[in-house]
């Protein structure tokens, strides 16, 4: 996790927030790369939810939203954590996280507060005026976006059940104990769809949600071994859920989950019905039935994601017992550049023709030009920064406008004409696979 969370910082990927003042808790900013890298995980998410989809619809709603929608949602009443003081060092801490581990670890002792309800949404005030009534909460999930604008979505759309409607944006949470990089922060963005379904078809949509979730994470390059079903017991269901499943990763500090499919029944629309006082159920023509829509939610996190796609991609390799490189295997698709273009040196007009190639490849694909340094260090980079394919001009390329198209996990090279070099690397990018152990260019077992 370190060597990962260094990596991050030195390639630009991800910082501390507000770094220069010392940082605050809980808060990343994602750098050059780091940015490209969580924009393409977006993409990929809406593409295949969306794009692909005559069934799933899209929305942007807004994050502050009316106070009562999070009175309807259960938030106000039961987004809590337990929360307990150590008397002696007055750290707060969650209380099943304390229990769990039968110590109070920061200054070791064990004279605790009583169990306090924290309950972790952030609130601010609408207007000029700081008074109850102007209270408003940044939202905790970005979903009750999706429940409030059901009918708005409906009718404009003219879809009809079974259908779904995804969202990717901004929420916060005011956790106790933040932690793991970007696993846990105060300030995380969620890519969430909300499918509605009738009542007798939940479960066959949840099975069906649950392998496409698992299968996305999949198609991206996450080691089929690093990922793994886990059900929610009933004591452990959130407030709305009637079934719940998470997908897990094994991050370098354990099991955890990644995202969540979760059955919430009637709960969110009857909720919204009952305090809106807006009919919220779904008439169907066909049956002449009208009911109240079950809603099978898939729920992920983006940084989350990120993680476990950086995680999955870290390697190291050896030559000799030695460290030759470490390298990002991240999917083409996700690689926040897809290729660099490299003068072999800088002469003979080498790096001009470079800097040539490089501009008139930026239509296809994010590209990046270096030349700074021996090839070697400069490929090195470019393997830090998971940039799956590199360009080279040398000699040979001044006489035959070929270009060397080295493969990022193989670091095999082949000779390429430059009007080809686009086609060449957008036909490596479908056919990429992710290497297995033992294989040539990835990575040293038990290392
Ligand atoms: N709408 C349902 C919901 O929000 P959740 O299990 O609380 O369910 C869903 O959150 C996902 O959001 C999690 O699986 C995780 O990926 C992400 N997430 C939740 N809290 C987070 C936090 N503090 N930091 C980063 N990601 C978080």
């Amino acid at each position: 996790m370190e060597k990962l969370v260094s990596l991050c910082k030195r390639r630009g990927f991800i910082f501390q927030s507000s770094e220069i003042y010392g940082g605050i808790n809980a808060c990343w900013d994602y750098g050059p790369l780091g940015v490209n890298l969580k924009n393409n995980v977006k993409r990929l998410w809406w593409e295949e939810m969306t794009q692909r989809r005559d069934d799933v619809e899209g929305i942007d709603a807004a994050i502050l939203m009316h106070p009562t929608v999070w009175k309807a949602s259960g938030h106000v009443d039961s987004f809590t954590d337990p929360m307990v003081d150590c008397k002696t060092c007055k750290q707060r801490f969650r209380a099943d996280e304390i229990k769990k581990e039968g110590q109070c670890p920061s200054c070791g002792n064990k004279t605790l507060s009583d169990i306090r309800q924290f309950n972790l949404m952030f609130k601010t005030f609408m207007g000029p005026v700081e008074e109850d009534a102007a209270v408003v909460y940044l939202r905790p999930e970005t979903c009750q976006g999706i429940y409030v604008n059901f009918e708005n979505v409906r009718t404009t759309s003219r879809q009809k059940i079974p259908f779904g409607i995804a969202q990717i944006g901004k929420s916060f949470r005011n956790e106790i104990s933040p932690g793991n990089f970007i696993f846990r922060s105060r300030e995380f963005e969620q890519m969430e769809m909300q499918y509605f379904v009738h009542p007798s078809e939940a479960d066959k949509w949840f099975e069906y949600w649950k392998e496409k979730r698992m299968a996305w994470y999949l198609e991206f390059g996450i080691r089929k071994e690093k990922l793994r079903f886990r059900d929610h017991a009933s004591d452990e269901l959130a407030h709305y859920a009637r079934r719940a499943v998470d997908i897990e990763y094994e991050f370098p500090f354990g099991w955890k989950e990644l995202e969540g499919i979760h059955n919430r029944g009637d709960y969110d629309l009857s909720r919204h019905k009952e305090f809106s006082g807006k009919d919220l159920s779904y008439f169907d023509d066909a049956t002449k039935e009208r009911f109240i829509p079950y809603i099978i939610e898939t729920s992920g996190g983006i940084d989350r994601a990120l993680l476990a796609f950086l995680s999955d991609a870290y390697d190291e390799e050896f030559k000799d017992k030695k460290l030759d490189r470490v390298v990002m295997h991240f999917h083409p698709k996700l690689a926040p550049i897809k290729l660099a273009v490299l003068p072999l040196v800088n002469r003979d007009g080498m790096d001009t023709k470079a800097q040539e190639l490089e501009h008139s490849l930026r239509k296809h694909f994010p590209t990046f030009y270096d030349d700074g340094g021996t090839i070697g260090r400069r490929y090195r980079r470019q393997d830090e920064a998971g940039t799956p394919f590199g360009a080279t001009v040398d000699s040979q390329t001044l006489q035959d406008d070929t270009v060397t198209l080295r493969d990022r996990d193989s670091m095999e090279q082949i000779r390429v004409p430059m009007k080809d070099l686009a086609e060449a690397v957008d036909k490596k990018m479908e056919g990429w696979e992710r290497r297995v152990p033992g294989v040539k260019g990835s990575r040293v077992p038990g290392e």
